[in-house]
């Protein structure tokens, strides 16, 4: 099979040169701008991303376009954020968008600024990502100097201005109202929803806030229409995916697949298979926050939103993240504890103590100074958080919490029942802060 034929978001991810204006225009970049202001309107943009099907890439999967539409008719002031936070254990995509890419990045948002009435765009880039914030803010100047962007832009037809807005790193951050608050120069904790963002976000003003894969699909759905866009993927899950992978498989890495593909066929096609005789234990499809798969359930399913909901899972950003049978789950648990709970923001009371006490007890268990009892401790937790919070971080822990203890409960029992140990200075235990 050809896997170039699936690249519209990665395709100039080996290019030396593809991060720069000269070479994104000779590919045709900034066409589908400039026939967005110039013929299109924003209605019929709204109208060709409503028709692509194209679904949120930040992890909830919602329909951009439909989205977009959430913004009251006739509101005067609108705001576009683009979400780079990318925290996600596991996530590592968006990264290589706005490190080989950044002025399709540029680009798609500033279509999807145009479609939803925005006058000011913030792209919104983690912390830790440095020279990220340097690229992006090269582009952006680039475009501004080439009059995409700014004062005077396409006559005067449409004016936007575009800042980069670099996070102090944080995982909450990554959550819209975290990130506007944050951005308004709050702290960066989460609001009850509603009022959802798009009607009210940044200072109380309608704000759309869109993952970076998703608008760099943009600029692509109008050049070719929402139908070219339509020929990949399924059709409830359309498009193409970035999918991030780590762990020992031959070729981990950024892949871009057509969504709806048997994860078994990217596994040996894409991936290679596993490095050096690896034997596959596990799945993480979608980033850290998603229940884990078998390797028997992975193999059975397919790389699409409803496939991997039918398997007890989701495809939330695509960080696929491969365990090898060496692979100790109850210490893996604990890396992944670990961090929601290092990462909760503390506003909510079933988070802020769920999150430690699901640390604690996994390890405890880890240390061989667990008891059978943990096991149902941790179930009884986990239900004291599940849905019972401000935003959805609490349940980030308690999915991958439940899915390790339901599929993998023999290596737990085993710790617990003191039937087996675990070496003190594995390398997992070296990571973790005790
Ligand atoms: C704790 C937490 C962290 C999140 N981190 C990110 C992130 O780093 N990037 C992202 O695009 N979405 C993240 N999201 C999802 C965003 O809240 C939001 O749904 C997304 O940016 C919307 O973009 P999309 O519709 O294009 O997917 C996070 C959500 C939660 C609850
Ligand atoms: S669920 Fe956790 S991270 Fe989210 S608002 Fe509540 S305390 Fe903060």
């Amino acid at each position: 099979m050809n896997q170039d034929q699936y690249r519209i978001l990665s395709r100039r991810f080996d290019r030396r040169d593809g991060h720069k204006l000269e070479a994104y225009e000779a590919d045709g970049g900034y066409r589908a701008l400039k026939r967005a202001v110039g013929e299109l309107g924003a209605p019929a943009v709204r109208e060709e991303v409503k028709a692509s099907g194209l679904r949120g890439r930040g992890g909830a999967g919602f329909p951009a376009g439909v989205k977009w539409g959430f913004v009251p008719q006739g509101a005067e002031t609108v705001y576009f954020m683009v979400n780079a936070d990318e925290s996600e254990p596991g996530t590592f995509k968006d990264r290589y968008l706005l490190d080989y890419d950044p002025h399709a990045v540029i680009e798609g948002s500033a279509i999807s600024s145009f479609a939803v009435g925005a006058k000011l765009c913030v792209i919104y880039i983690r912390g830790e990502f440095g020279w990220l914030v340097d690229r992006v803010q090269k582009a952006v100047d680039e475009a501004y100097a080439a009059g995409y962007l700014g004062q005077g832009a396409f006559g005067g037809a449409y004016e936007l201005e575009m800042i980069v807005h670099k996070g102090a790193g944080a995982y909450i951050c990554g959550e819209e109202t975290g990130l506007i608050n944050s951005v308004t120069g709050q702290k960066g904790q989460p609001n009850i929803k509603p009022p959802f963002p798009a009607v009210s976000g940044f200072l109380g003003q309608p704000t759309i806030v869109n993952n970076v894969e998703t608008v760099a699909a943009v600029p692509w759905i109008l050049e070719h229409g929402a139908a070219a866009y339509r020929k990949f993927g399924t059709e409830k899950s359309p498009g193409t995916k970035l999918f991030s992978v780590s762990g020992p498989v031959r070729r981990p890495g950024v892949h871009e697949i057509p969504l709806g593909l048997p994860f078994r066929e990217f596994f040996t096609d894409w991936l290679g298979g596993m490095a050096d005789g690896e034997e596959l234990k596990a799945v993480i499809m979608g980033g850290s926050s998603v229940p884990v798969l078998t390797a028997a359930e992975a193999m059975e399913t397919a790389l699409d939103y409803e496939s991997l909901a039918a398997a007890g899972t989701m495809l939330g950003s695509g960080g696929m993240i491969v365990i090898p049978a060496r692979c100790d789950m109850v210490e893996l648990i604990q890396v992944l504890m670990h961090f929601y709970w290092d990462e909760s923001c503390g506003q909510c009371t079933p988070c802020r103590e769920g999150t430690g006490w699901l640390h604690r007890i996994v390890k405890r268990l880890r240390r061989g100074e667990g008891a059978p009892e943990d096991l149902a401790l941790l179930e009884r937790v986990c239900d004291g958080m599940a849905g019972l919070t401000i935003c959805p971080l609490a349940d980030a822990a308690v999915m991958p919490m439940r899915s390790f203890l339901q599929r993998f409960r023999p290596e737990f029992e085993a710790l617990a029942a003191g039937r087996r140990t675990i070496e003190p200075d594995s390398r997992w235990a070296r990571e973790i802060r005790s």
